[in-house]
């Protein structure tokens, strides 16, 4: 049985079809990551797959359970990590895990807090209150708080966002950590980095609805190319380059301050300058190809 199946899911916000059409099967175990640029309905797939938003049309199981008829059930058994850091600052770090504990009815709630603390590697500050904490412990509390009841499944709704790029290492660890342990997990990211380390797979969304779906590499392979060859230079130089490689078939996208020739590999003769930059194909120009957007 998957963790989360989502069939023809539709969700409209007055004339706005945030949600329109969305397929989506995840696979027990596999950590899956929602890339897809701003407005495309991340946030609000996930929303409707804790019921805290009812679809229009479609249909949603969660852990075997129908939802939203039965959203209770699946909220007990999954973990939900807000993006907005809504810890309780009055309270020590273990008394934000143990209310969550006692909240979802664990049987052993000191253990449970335990366990977290050590996730969460804040052991030795159990009894600091929250707002002493820096800005990445109280990240890694706001997991290790989604986790206290050993969810099979766990929701990441931009889990890095905004954060120092030390801080967004220090959860990558984390959330690799999880997955290596088998949590099923469905992060949504419109960071390329991101999901190209954590994700075992990546679902493209753009107007509300999954537009490709598979490993990194796959759709490297399937959607950018072999190699990817970057061109600087004044704009009426990088505008012939354009030209020239567009009209031989060949797929450019702006780049920064720069044009990237994607699969520049089939490029012929004379094609691509010689003092263009060759990298591998990425996910960033997958990402950039199929959405239209500039990735960040
Ligand atoms: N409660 C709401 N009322 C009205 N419009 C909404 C509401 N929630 C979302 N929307 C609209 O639905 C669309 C999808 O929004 P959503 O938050 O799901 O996008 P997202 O993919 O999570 O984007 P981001 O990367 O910026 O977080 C947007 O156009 C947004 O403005
Ligand atoms: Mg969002």
């Amino acid at each position: 049985m998957p963790a989360i199946e989502l069939h023809n899911l539709k969700k409209s916000f007055g004339p706005i079809n945030a949600v329109d059409g969305l397929d989506l099967v995840v696979e027990e175990g596999v950590c899956l990551g929602l890339l897809g640029p701003n407005g495309a309905g991340k946030s609000t797939t996930m929303k409707m797959l804790t019921g805290q938003a009812i679809p229009d049309a479609g249909e949603i199981r969660v852990l075997g359970y129908k939802l939203p008829r039965e959203a209770k059930q699946a909220r007990a058994e999954m973990g939900v990590v807000p993006q907005l850091d809504n810890l309780d600052i009055d309270v020590t770090v273990e008394e934000n895990l143990a209310v969550f504990a006692r909240l979802y009815r664990v049987d052993d709630v000191p253990a449970a807090v335990e366990r977290a603390l050590e996730i969460a590697r804040l052991t030795d500050r159990r009894k600091e209150a929250v707002d002493r904490l820096s800005g990445g412990m109280r990240r890694r509390l706001l997991l290790a708080r989604g986790l206290v009841h050993e969810p099979r499944l766990l929701l990441l709704d931009e889990p890095t966002v905004g954060l120092d790029p030390q801080i967004r290492t220090e959860l990558w660890t984390l959330i690799d950590g999880l997955r290596s342990r088998g949590t099923t997990i469905l992060m949504s990211t419109h960071y390329i980095e991101e999901a190209e380390r954590l994700a075992d797979e990546v679902a493209v969304v753009a107007d509300g609805r999954v537009i490709a779906r598979a490993t990194p590499k796959e759709l490297i392979a399937e959607h950018a190319g072999e190699k990817t060859a970057e061109v600087y230079g004044p704009p009426d130089r990088l505008h012939e380059v354009r030209s020239a490689a567009e009209d031989a078939g060949l797929r450019v996208r702006s780049a920064g301050p720069a044009i990237a020739i994607v699969g520049a590999e089939m490029a012929g003769p004379g094609l691509v300058p010689h003092d263009a930059i060759h990298r591998a194909g990425s996910l960033e120009d997958v990402f950039v190809m199929l959405t239209g957007e500039e990735a960040e």
